[in-house]
This record gives C-alpha cells, sequence and structure tokens, in this order.
C-alpha cells in the first residue's frame, strides 16, 4: 500500500529541511475527518523558527510539491486551520489500497520493518513456590501482545519466562521441607502448601537462631549441587511450574525460554570479576555494591551481599551477559510492575561496566505497568492479593457463560465460546489503558457487551460475520466501485483500516499495547455507526456488495487485531 503518511512526513521533510523523525514525532491522525487525514501542528515550530504558527503553515504549504501516482495527485488538498496543516488524501486512492489488500493479503498489516532485528522480551517470571498474583497476569498478558506484534511486524523474537527460582529463601523452604513436608499432599495446590511451609518456616527462624543456620547450610548445599537439596528444588519447581502452566493455557501463552535466577547462579561470578577489574566495585559494611551517584541514582546497586551469597541483580546483570552473547539482541525488554523502576534503574547503570557493546546497553528497556486493583464481591481489594489468578479466570470464564445463556440460550458451544469471551475479556481489560495507569479488575464491567471490552470487540466481529453469511459471502472484491464509500461512515472505517499497520508500528515504538486496544474499541464504534447510518443489505446490488465488503473488512481486521493482543474470536455469541 502507498504510505501516505510516510509521503506526506518526506513532503514535509523536504520542505523544512527537518529529520523525518522528528516529523513523524510530530505528526497526527485528526479525530474529526473534517480536518483531514493527517495533520501538522506546525506551532511545534514556532519557537525554533521564531514565526506565528500561521505564516509557518502559509510559507510549507506554498513550498509543499504535489504527490502523483498513476497520473493522479494523492494529496488533493492542503488547509490551514488554527497552526495546524490539514492534509487531505485522495480518498478513492485509499478505499481501492485498501479492498486490494484485503482481498489479497490474509496477513494484512503485517510487515517487514523488524527483518534482521532481535527483541529479547522478559515476562511473566512469577517466583516458583509462591503464588501466581494479578501482577503477574499483567505482565503475561503485555508481554505475550507485544511477543505478538513485534513478531507480526517481522522482529526475530525471543520470550524469556525469567522464574524467580533461586535465592536465600530456598534454604528455608528446603529446611521447612524437611521438617513438615510429610503433613503435606503436594499433588494439589503445591504452591499454597510450599507458600504455608514457608511461613512456618520463617516464625521458627525468628524464635530460633539454630533453625536459620539450618536454612542457611542448606541454601550452600543447593549451591553446591548437593543431591538431596537440588532434588527437592526441583520438585518446588516442577509443581509450581505445572500450576503456572493452567494460567498459561487459559491464556494461551507461551515461551521460548525458561531460563530463570537458577541458570545464572553459576554465572554470577564472571559479573564480579568483570566489574572488580574496573575498580567501581566498592566494599560497604561487608557488602559489595556499585555506587551508582554519579549516574543520578541515590541508592547503590548491591552485587554481593555481607555473607557472600549474590543477589537478584547479580543474576540480572549475568543475564544481560547472557541474552548478550547468546541472542545478539537489539532490543531486550523487561515487562515488570512499576515497583521494580529502581531496580532496572541500577543494573542498566552497572551493565555499562559489563564491557559489552554499547548497543546491548542501550537496547534494555523497561516496560513498567501500574497496579491492579481489585472489586467485586469477594475480590474486594484487601484480600485480592489472595486470590488465585486461576480462580479469577474461571469466575470470569463462568461469569461470561451466565450472560451467553442470558443472551443466546439457543447457541452451540457454550462453553468454548464462554471461555473465548471470558479470557477475552481480562485480556483486553489488562490492555485498555496505558500500561502505567492503575488498573481496576471489575468481572461485571469488562464482560459488559456495550462498553469498551474485549466482548464489544468480539460481538462486533461476530455481527460482521453474520452480515457477510447473510448474504452469502464475501463480494468479489475487483466488481466493488471505490465510489460507493465515499460517505463519510464509510471512509471513517475505511481510514481506520489503512492505518492498522501504522498503529502496530506505534505499539512496537512505544511497548504500549493499549494503541491497539484502543483502535479496535474505534473501530467497532465507526462500524456501528457506520451500521445504524447506512443501509447495507439493500437493493442496489453494487452499493450492497461495497457495504458488505467493507463490513468483512472490518471483521478480518478485527480478528487480526485482537488475536495479536491473545483474543480469540467466537464465531457466534
Ligand atoms: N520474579 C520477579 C517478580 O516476580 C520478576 C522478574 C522480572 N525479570 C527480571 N529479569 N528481573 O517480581
Amino acid at each position: 500500500m502507498i504510505d501516505f503518511k510516510q509521503t506526506i512526513i518526506e513532503t514535509i521533510a523536504k520542505a523544512t529541511n527537518m529529520e523525518e523523525q522528528e516529523i513523524k514525532n510530530y505528526i497526527e491522525v485528526p479525530k474529526d475527518m473534517k480536518n483531514g487525514d493527517y495533520a501538522f501542528p506546525c506551532f511545534r515550530l514556532a519557537k525554533v523558527l521564531k514565526k506565528a504558527p500561521s505564516l509557518i503553515a502559509e510559507e510549507l504549504k506554498a513550498k509543499i510539491q504535489s504527490y502523483k501516482v498513476d497520473g493522479i495527485e494523492q494529496i488533493e488538498k492542503i488547509e490551514i486551520v488554527g497552526g495546524y496543516l490539514n492534509f487531505f488524501v485522495n480518498k478513492n486512492s485509499i478505499i481501492k489500497q485498501v479492498i486490494n489488500e484485503i482481498a489479497q493479503n490474509e496477513e494484512y498489516g503485517k510487515s517487514k520493518i523488524g527483518e534482521g532485528k532481535t527483541v529479547v522480551i522478559d515476562y511473566s517470571s512469577p517466583n516458583i513456590a509462591k503464588p501466581f498474583h494479578i501482577g503477574h497476569l499483567k505482565t503475561t498478558v503485555i508481554g505475550g501482545a507485544l511477543y505478538n506484534i513485534y513478531s507480526y511486524l517481522g522482529y526475530n523474537v525471543i520470550g524469556v519466562n525469567h522464574l524467580g527460582d533461586y535465592g536465600t529463601q530456598f534454604g528455608k523452604l528446603i529446611e521447612g521441607y524437611k521438617k513438615w513436608g510429610a503433613e503435606y499432599d503436594l499433588s494439589t495446590n503445591a504452591i499454597d502448601k510450599l507458600a504455608e511451609i514457608y511461613k512456618r518456616i520463617n516464625i521458627l527462624c525468628k524464635e530460633d537462631e539454630k533453625v536459620l543456620e539450618k536454612c542457611r547450610k542448606d541454601f550452600k548445599l543447593l549451591e553446591q549441587g548437593d543431591e538431596y537439596c537440588t532434588k527437592i528444588w526441583n520438585q518446588f519447581k516442577d509443581l509450581s511450574i505445572k500450576e503456572f502452566q493452567k494460567i498459561y493455557d487459559l491464556l494461551g501463552s507461551k515461551f521460548d525460554s525458561w531460563n530463570g535466577e537458577a541458570f545464572y547462579a553459576d554465572k554470577t561470578q564472571e559479573v564480579i570479576d568483570i566489574l572488580q577489574k574496573t575498580g567501581k566495585l566498592k566494599e560497604s559494611e561487608g557488602a559489595k555494591i556499585i555506587d551508582l551517584s554519579d549516574e543520578g541514582i541515590e541508592a547503590p546497586c548491591i552485587i554481593c551481599k555481607s555473607n557472600g551469597s549474590t543477589i537478584y541483580a547479580t543474576r540480572d546483570l549475568a543475564a544481560i551477559l547472557y541474552r548478550s552473547r547468546t541472542y545478539d539482541y537489539d532490543k531486550c525488554i523487561y515487562v515488570t510492575s512499576y515497583e521494580q523502576n529502581l531496580h532496572f534503574k541500577q543494573i542498566f547503570a552497572v551493565a555499562k561496566l559489563l564491557g559489552i557493546d554499547k548497543k546491548y546497553v542501550d537496547g534494555l528497556e523497561h516496560v513498567p505497568y501500574g497496579f491492579v486493583r481489585l472489586t467485586t464481591g469477594r475480590m474486594s481489594t484487601r484480600e485480592g492479593n489472595f486470590i488465585k489468578v486461576e480462580d479469577l479466570l474461571n469466575d470470569t470464564i463462568n461469569e461470561a457463560k451466565k450472560v451467553i445463556e442470558q443472551k443466546n440460550p439457543d447457541l452451540e458451544n457454550k462453553d468454548e465460546v464462554a471461555k473465548k469471551v471470558g479470557i477475552g475479556a481480562v485480556i483486553f481489560n489488562d490492555l485498555s489503558t496505558a500500561r502505567i495507569k492503575d488498573e481496576v479488575f471489575d468481572i461485571n464491567s469488562m464482560l459488559s457487551f456495550q462498553g469498551e471490552t474485549g466482548p464489544y470487540v468480539q460481538y462486533t466481529y461476530v455481527r460482521t460475520k453474520s452480515i457477510v453469511e447473510k448474504v452469502g459471502g464475501v463480494p468479489e472484491f475487483d466488481k466493488i466501485e471505490a465510489n460507493l464509500l465515499q460517505d463519510e461512515y464509510s471512509q471513517k472505517v475505511i481510514n481506520l483500516i489503512y492505518n492498522f499497520e501504522d498503529v502496530l508500528k506505534q505499539v512496537v515504538d512505544k511497548n504500549e499495547p493499549c494503541y491497539l486496544s484502543r483502535y479496535l474499541i474505534d473501530l467497532a464504534k465507526a462500524y456501528s455507526v457506520f451500521y445504524n447510518e447506512n443501509r447495507i443489505i439493500c437493493e442496489d446490488e453494487n452499493l450492497q456488495n461495497a457495504r458488505v465488503f467493507l463490513t468483512y473488512a472490518v471483521g478480518k481486521v478485527l480478528k487480526i487485531g485482537a488475536s495479536l493482543l491473545g483474543i480469540q474470536m467466537p464465531d457466534k455469541m
């Protein structure tokens, strides 16, 4: 397809001598089509050029050259409104491009912009023998969506589940297990029981220094590869993964690597050696630290505790070394809650000292997200943290089933549909607002078919499908007359469809899947308006064909977009 946005960017660049990237950052897609298809805010240049925005706009407009394809002008009109240059693209041209592309490209919006580039996405990463909490659900969903979208844009993506499976707490758990393991049947709800054992041993450790000593010894033994300790630690790990897997199965999550913290246990010494050689590793109260005050980071990064053991950060540094060597990444992103902002600032600063190529340091990026607050019924905020995510997902599926039962009692495969709708609702809810914003987890509102929800997007899709079925299938694309889709409602829909690929690019630019979820809502809404304003099934065969084709196009884009977010579409609901 012709990339109109890029064309406009290039024309402005030619006329102003500005960098294309800068123009790209400024250029907007106006909400109201009266303001054109693309808008350039000239007031952004007012300071530099020391001129009034309207004057800049006048001058710029005069310099912009015509852009023709097959002898037809592609930019029909440029208007100046309130310091903006508004560009109107040739309507027929956009419509034709969209129709052809939708008809001929099964993977609409897919691109190769990422070809040759590798992205490591570190996401989900729960801690073994501890509950998978609602925050882990969020990283799993965000990371999964990013995984799909990067892949769709041609990047080579490696999804890593950096399990929290190492640390002195496992010494305690081993000791607790030795004492009370026989009291628990770990074949069901293993994580809850391990968490309880952990709680009990912690209490004992506080009372009795000797027990604590034993725990430390167990951890040492684990570090040294002692057979018994390794065996039960492996058991903790397997049992935990088995429980996590139930959640991953519901969500459809997949990982290319499960190398967690333990994997790096024997790789931290190299980190310490490298840091030692830089002369920056300092002793402080027995611990080894890197002072980061020069970097504007108040708290130093601890590399070794006073008892000699390494910490979370040390293993993350070893992981950076390993990933740079193994994957030769262009980007390595970490999806965690913003509570870990300081941690990532610290390790990214220390990474500069590891002697790896600058590109690997520059490629590190923390992708933080906000808190999730639970509201409904027994999932009130306080107990929220103790609610099992698996139960939460199943509750949502059950609620979805009730809604379906009510709205469409004769539907076949109700369970299958309820699963798609329930899980779709959860995923969409996690992705529907900017990552960093705190979020509310409210089953009822996220299941609403009318709100800005996953089920609303699914419902719209189902509607498009049934319309296409009603007329006996998708009309042939080469018979569609583009000029029949020039009314404002059709045009709005077409423009959105046209912009799909650009939206995907924005998602990876900012690692912000909500651009796509917002887009799907906009598209579904625009389609609703189109549907209400235009009779789709009508006397005029050509008109009907054009409108049905557009309906089909909407369904196709909604389905592709949703699946990139990790949401499956039911055929009926
Ligand atoms: N296990 C950590 C947690 O549950 C998240 C790990 C994130 N990844 C990393 N490489 N530090 O909070």
